[in-house]
């Protein structure tokens, strides 16, 4: 479809608009990508692709002759009137979603025609789509069109989540507004939802806050199954043939982490409290994910005693496989308690970022390294390398063979066949009761 394609622009190069311009461009469009990044721009100009998303480079490279990068905003819009915002909106101290990456958008844009229609992607509070159209018109641009297109990807998955989307949701103001920006997505199939602004924004955070509901839920059934003797794969197949309940996010483990979940259901709890409303249920939600992370301290402590000298070897850094990113990952909390209880960790993971997280561990370029003369290894991440972990060559090199699954990925009569005392999570085998967690979480310090 390349003849009819529009000329669109992005503004941010991060991994929601990279994905976005690229499978845009594949659609048959013509995309600009905006970034304020000199360095970024440079790199995708020279065909480097700063980040890693499965099928992204690919795609961008095929669609090279569609799309442009630039550091410009002029060179967005003289050429585009379909204006795309996908830069970052970061949690602030107190909570709420940061949006000055948005406004600096807003400011930033020069005279443009009728046909314009600013639409955003970045995921942004209820009621932002009122502020920006405000904001706009005292800019002398309330003629501007406005839409809010959220992006419901998931890290790993993202362009296949854009080519096969469940559904495509556009808000506006002006009917005619959403019906433009959903032609874009002609050659996906998938229902569109057409909304106000309002809703389509409150969809993006009640999807991704429901969805964390889920995992927390399904984590407490796992604790309560710990003590009843339930298995909760057993529970979460039974729940999830229910139609009315589906299989899906019914796995548990660790707790959630990632750019989305914790930062969605904290700003939703937050806008809800600034608008007058105590969103109990989101804060339950919140607390017992961060429990989650800690119950695997307890379930060390229970077969090596005190930690302190103990060494430990973490499995996994990332928030989820396939990806480099270790955003709120349950690593960083679980490998901060550790070090804090005087242990000495070791840290193994395929792709995550070696910055300033996890200061004071050992990072270690095999699994072997770092399960060497290791108490215990504690999976974090569900990496395939880490399918056959309970192998006699492991075994032998643990000083103590104890394999804490925060995953559930092995299987419990095999770990316990080859030799290791095994615990996971909410399955019985040779994981033994654990009591329930509550004692040493001190909520004042953790982020909400
Ligand atoms: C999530 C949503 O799935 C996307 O739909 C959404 O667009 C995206 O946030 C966003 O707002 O941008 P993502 O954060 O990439 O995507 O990751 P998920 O695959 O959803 O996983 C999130 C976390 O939940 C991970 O730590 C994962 O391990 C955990 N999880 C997931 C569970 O603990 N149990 C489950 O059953 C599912």
């Amino acid at each position: 479809m390349s003849s009819g394609g529009e000329t669109i622009g992005i503004f941010g190069a991060g991994w929601v608009g990279l994905v976005t311009a690229a499978c845009f461009a594949d659609l048959g469009h013509r995309v600009i990508v905006r970034d304020i990044v000199p360095e970024r721009i440079e790199r995708l100009r020279a065909g480097e692709v700063p980040i890693y998303e499965p099928g992204l480079s690919e795609l961008l490279e095929r669609n090279r002759e569609r799309m442009s990068y630039t550091l410009e905003v002029s060179d967005v819009t003289s050429e585009a009137d379909l204006l795309f915002v996908c830069v970052g909106t970061p949690p602030t101290y107190a909570g709420d979603a940061d949006l000055s990456a948005v406004w600096a958008v807003v400011e930033e844009l020069p005279e443009l025609g009728q046909e314009a229609i600013m639409i955003m992607k970045s995921t942004v509070p209820a009621g932002t789509g009122e502020k920006v159209r405000a904001a706009l018109e005292a800019r002398g641009l309330g003629h501007v069109g406005y839409a809010s297109n959220p992006e419901f990807l998931a890290e790993g998955r993202a362009v296949e989540d854009f080519v096969h989307p469940d559904r495509i949701v556009i808000g506006s103001f002006e009917p005619s507004d959403g019906k433009r920006v959903g032609t874009l997505y002609d050659g996906i199939e998938a229902p569109i939802v057409y909304s106000d602004v309002a809703s389509a924004e409150m969809i993006k955070l009640a999807s991704n806050a429901f969805l964390a509901t889920r995992i927390s839920f399904i984590n407490e059934i796992a604790n309560v199954c710990e003590l009843t003797g339930a298995d909760v794969e057993q529970v979460a197949e039974g729940m999830g043939l229910d139609r009315r309940i589906g299989p899906h996010f019914l796995h548990a483990g660790i707790g959630y982490g990632g750019s989305c979940f914790p930062k969605d259901v904290t700003a939703l709890k937050q806008l809800a409290g600034n608008s007058g409303y105590h969103f109990q249920l989101l804060s339950s939600v919140i607390e017992v994910n961060e429990l989650q992370k800690r119950r695997v301290v307890g379930k060390l402590e229970k077969h090596l005693g005190p930690l302190a000298g103990k060494v430990i070897a973490i499995l996994g850094l990332t928030f989820k496989p396939e990806t480099n990113d270790m955003r709120e990952a349950a690593s960083i909390v679980l490998g901060s308690r550790l070090l804090a209880e005087g242990a000495e960790v070791r840290a193994w993971d395929p792709m995550a970022e070696r910055d300033s997280y996890l200061r004071g561990a050992r990072i270690c370029d095999s699994i072997l390294e770092a399960v060497t003369g290791a108490d215990a290894a504690v999976i974090v991440t569900e990496w395939k390398q880490l399918r056959e972990l309970a192998s006699d060559e492991v075994r032998l090199a643990m000083r103590n063979p104890l394999i804490v699954d925060g995953r559930n990925m092995l299987d419990p009569a095999q770990v316990g066949a080859a030799g290791f005392a095994y615990e996971c999570v909410g399955r019985p085998g040779s994981c033994a009761p654990m009591p329930a967690a509550t004692a040493d979480l001190d909520l004042e310090s953790t982020p909400e």
